[in-house]
C-alpha cells in the first residue's frame, strides 16, 4: 500500500512546527542531548522507538538497531541518497526529519540513544517455510549480513543487523530495493542490495520451487529465529 503524498506532507507540517518548540526549549541545538532530539522523533516512531502505526501510515520500530547503521541513514536522508525518489512517500517523510537536525553531532546524539534502546522482538511466522528461509538467507544474505544477522560494519559492506527490525517493515525495503525507489546511483551501500534481491533472490527461490513472495516471507521468518549475536 502506498502512502499518498498530500498525506505525508500534511504529516510533516505537523510535525515541524512541533520542532519549533522542542528547539526553544533546548537552547544551542549543538549542546542538545540525544535523548532531547528523540523527543521530536516519538510522535512517529513512539515514544520508546518501537514503531507506530497512525492511521493507515506504520512508521518502523528503530529501537536498538546499530548506532553506525542509524548514523549512515540519517546522513542518506539528509544528503538525497535515500528518500528522495517521487515514488518513496514514507523516505520523503523521514528525509525531512532527518534534514531538520543542525549537524553531524546531532546526528551522532541522536543515532547513540536510537541504538541504547530495547529492540523489538518477534515471533517468527509459524506459516512460513523457516528451513527454506534458512536455505535462502545462507545463499542470499548471510555473505554480508552475517550467519546470525549480526551485521557486518566493514567499509567494503556496510550491511546491518536485521534482528531489530520488524517483518513488515523488512518487506517494505526489499519491494523498495526490486524496484528502484531505494538504492539510487548515489547510494554506495544500497547499490549492493539491489541485484541481491532483485535478481539472486528470485533466481534461488525458483530453484528451490518457490515464487518471490514465498521466499521472502520464509526469509523474515529465519531472521526472526536470529540472534543478532557475532
Ligand atoms: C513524520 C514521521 C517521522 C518522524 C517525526 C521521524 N521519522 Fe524516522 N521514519 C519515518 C518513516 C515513515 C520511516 C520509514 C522510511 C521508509 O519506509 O523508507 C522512517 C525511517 C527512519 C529510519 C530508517 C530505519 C531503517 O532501518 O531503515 C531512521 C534511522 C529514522 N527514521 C530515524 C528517525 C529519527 C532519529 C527521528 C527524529 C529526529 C525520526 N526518525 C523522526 C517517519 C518519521
Ligand atoms: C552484497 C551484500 C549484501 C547482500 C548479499 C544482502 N544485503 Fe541486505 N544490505 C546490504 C547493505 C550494504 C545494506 C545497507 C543499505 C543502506 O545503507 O541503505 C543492506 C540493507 C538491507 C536492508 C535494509 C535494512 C534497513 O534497516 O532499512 C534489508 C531489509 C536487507 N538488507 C535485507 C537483505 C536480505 C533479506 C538479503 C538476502 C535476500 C540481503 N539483504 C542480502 C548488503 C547486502
Amino acid at each position: 500500500m502506498r502512502t499518498s503524498l498530500p498525506f505525508a506532507f500534511a504529516i510533516v507540517a505537523t510535525f515541524a512546527m512541533s520542532f519549533v518548540t522542542s528547539r526553544a526549549i533546548a537552547g544551542d541545538p549543538s549542546q542538545t542531548s540525544g535523548k532531547q532530539l528523540f523527543l521530536r522523533c516519538i510522535n512517529c516512531h513512539g515514544a520508546n522507538g518501537q514503531g507506530m502505526k497512525a492511521g493507515t501510515l506504520q512508521v518502523p520500530s528503530i529501537a536498538g538497531l546499530e548506532a553506525w547503521y542509524v548514523e549512515s541513514q540519517i546522513m542518506k536522508f539528509r544528503t538525497d541518497k535515500r528518500g528522495a525518489h517521487a515514488d518513496d512517500a514514507k523516505g520523503l517523510m523521514m528525509r525531512a526529519m532527518a534534514r531538520a537536525l543542525a549537524n553531524d553531532a546531532e546526528v551522532k546524539a541522536v543515532s547513540a540513544y536510537i541504538a541504547a534502546l530495547a529492540p523489538k522482538v518477534e515471533k517468527p511466522d509459524t506459516s512460513a517455510d523457516i528451513k527454506r528461509g534458512q536455505q535462502l538467507y545462507t545463499m542470499v544474505c548471510m555473505a554480508c549480513h552475517g550467519a546470525n544477522s549480526q551485521g557486518n560494519p566493514d567499509p567494503n559492506i556496510r550491511a546491518p543487523s536485521q534482528v531489530a527490525l520488524e517483518s513488515w517493515y523488512i518487506q517494505e525495503q526489499l519491494v523498495k530495493f526490486r524496484t528502484g525507489v531505494r538504492g539510487s546511483l548515489k547510494d554506495v551501500e544500497g547499490l549492493r542490495m539491489v541485484p541481491m534481491v532483485r535478481d539472486a533472490l528470485p533466481l534461488m527461490a525458483k530453484s528451490l520451487g518457490a515464487t518471490v513472495e514465498e521466499a521472502d516471507r520464509d526469509i523474515l521468518a529465519y531472521i526472526n529465529t536470529l540472534s543478532g549475536k557475532p
